[in-house]
């Protein structure tokens, strides 16, 4: 069962194209956004329950229409009562199998297992999709949940499962997976017995799950080393939740701050959520000051070269490594950026280096502290990067959602103006990026395709 699902289908074409004029200082104020990767799985944990749930911070981004509209697809009632808050209630679910129109659209369709199957006993969903970053294969989601007794009969684009009753089991995940975690946690929370997860991944938005979780009845300890204790409970009730700030989001803002000389508070932004990424910040040169409403990032001196290795949290995030790429072009000497999570997530570095004039060299070896999962294995999974190097603007196509902050941030480095295309992929995530962009002073404008 090792279904692997790389490519994205974007369920969207581009609204518009940007066209950004760089080399302006960007300064002002932004509001953070909650999390995609946090609330997108919230949505699918009031399947749980047949109460009516609220979330607040919901960012109004593609990702969580799609993600609404699979659940409509189900039986939920959606209803908005303010620019974003989210009343979700699925009394019945009124159907068990998500269409194959959400074949290859994202990870969220094999989390809604564990929910269904203890609703219906039944489901089929499609195959997820993703970004262009690697196999992403989901043997360990199957694997788990095969443990905790559900059947799973691969079909072609699909997989059914089926069960009477889901119970507890002690499932080791090969590597702290963040979906296999999310969707074990919630096939567990209302499962019979206990089930204990070895190896988790406890990312803040995982963290932000399981705290929405134990306010609907769940019961779960995080225990020492990366261990969930799950004990399941015959159900759960509605809840009101607050989503947790987006910290690749935050990490962004910070970043587009550092690498143009300017400074930008980030409302919202939590350092607790941040302490690897502003470690490497202060590394190159970059600082920060906390405020009354969150954080302020600004370049504290001239910036100089350092080493970086993406990890699972409480590492450097592989959601980070975009913007951090981008940055250390402005960098004096030559940085590493070793990805570990991911073995093929520098594909974007391409366009940087040949039509911005970046110079980044990719390399199949290991060149972190340790070596990966992707040692000898030939992916270039490694990043060379000299700077200080001035970028030139270029006509960029945006492959995948953080590449595609990563080029809008090199656009506002460069001298004269970009135009960048693929824009849907960044506006699944990001919530109104240009907007907030214009609002700390980036010369950007979009064009009608
Ligand atoms: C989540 O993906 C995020 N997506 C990703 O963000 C993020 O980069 C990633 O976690 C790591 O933090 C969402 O939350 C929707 P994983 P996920 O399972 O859960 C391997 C973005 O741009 N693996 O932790 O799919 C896998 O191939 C996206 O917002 C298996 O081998 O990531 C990868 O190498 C991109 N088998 C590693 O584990 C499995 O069954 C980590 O993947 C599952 C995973």
């Amino acid at each position: 069962m090792n279904k692997s699902t790389s490519q994205e289908r974007p369920m969207a074409v581009d609204r518009h194209t940007y066209r950004i004029t760089g080399g302006v200082p960007l300064r002002g104020a932004v509001d953070a956004s909650g999390a995609k990767n946090a609330v997108t799985k919230q949505l699918v944990a009031t399947l749980l329950t047949d109460e009516p749930c609220v979330l607040h911070g919901v960012p109004r981004i593609l990702e969580v229409d799609i993600v609404l509209g699979m659940l409509a697809e189900l039986g939920t009632e959606v209803t908005w009562l303010g620019e974003h808050s989210v009343r979700v209630h699925t009394p019945k679910v009124t159907n068990t199998a998500l269409s194959s129109m959400y074949s290859g659209v994202n990870r969220i369709p094999i989390l809604m297992m564990g929910p269904l199957l203890h609703r219906s006993g039944e489901t089929v969903v499609p195959l997820p999709g993703g970004c262009t970053i690697g196999k992403r294969p989901i043997d360990f989601h199957l694997a788990g949940l095969a443990q905790m007794g559900a059947d799973i009969v691969d079909n072609p684009g699909s997989v059914k499962v089926s069960t009477t009753r889901l119970s507890g089991a002690h499932v080791t995940l090969p590597f702290p997976s963040v979906g296999a975690t999310e969707n074990l946690l919630l096939a567990a929370v209302r499962a019979r017995g206990t089930t204990v997860i070895s190896n988790a991944a406890v990312e803040p938005e995982i963290v932000d799950l399981i705290l929405m979780l134990q306010k609907m009845g769940a019961l779960i300890t995080i225990d020492i080393d990366r261990t969930l204790i799950v004990t399941g409970v015959a159900e759960l009730d509605g809840v009101e939740h607050h989503t947790v700030a987006d910290r690749i989001e935050i990490a962004s803002f910070a970043a587009a701050a550092v690498a143009t000389d300017g400074r930008i508070e980030v409302r919202g932004a939590r350092q607790d959520h941040l302490i690897t990424f502003l470690n490497a910040l202060r590394h190159i040169g970059g600082g920060f000051k906390e405020t009354e409403h969150g954080l302020e990032f600004f370049r504290a001196r001239p910036l100089s070269a350092t080493d970086i290795e993406t990890g699972v949290h409480p590492g450097f995030m592989t959601d980070w490594q975009q913007p951090m790429t981008v940055l250390l072009t402005q960098a004096a000497g030559t940085s590493v950026v070793h990805e570990t999570i991911y073995e093929d997530r520098f594909g974007y570095a391409q366009q940087l280096s040949q039509s911005m004039g970046a110079t980044i060299e990719l390399t199949t070896q290991c060149l972190g502290a340790t070596a990966c999962r992707w040692h000898r294995r030939d992916f270039l999974h490694t990043a060379k990067i000299t700077g200080v190097t001035p970028l030139k603007a270029a006509d960029l196509v945006i492959p995948d959602l953080r590449a595609g902050f990563g080029y809008v941030l090199a656009a506002l480095v460069a001298e004269g103006t970009s135009t960048i295309s693929g824009t849907r992929y960044l506006e699944r995530g990001y919530e109104q990026p240009v907007a907030k962009l214009a609002a700390v002073g980036a010369q950007i404008i979009t064009e009608p395709v």
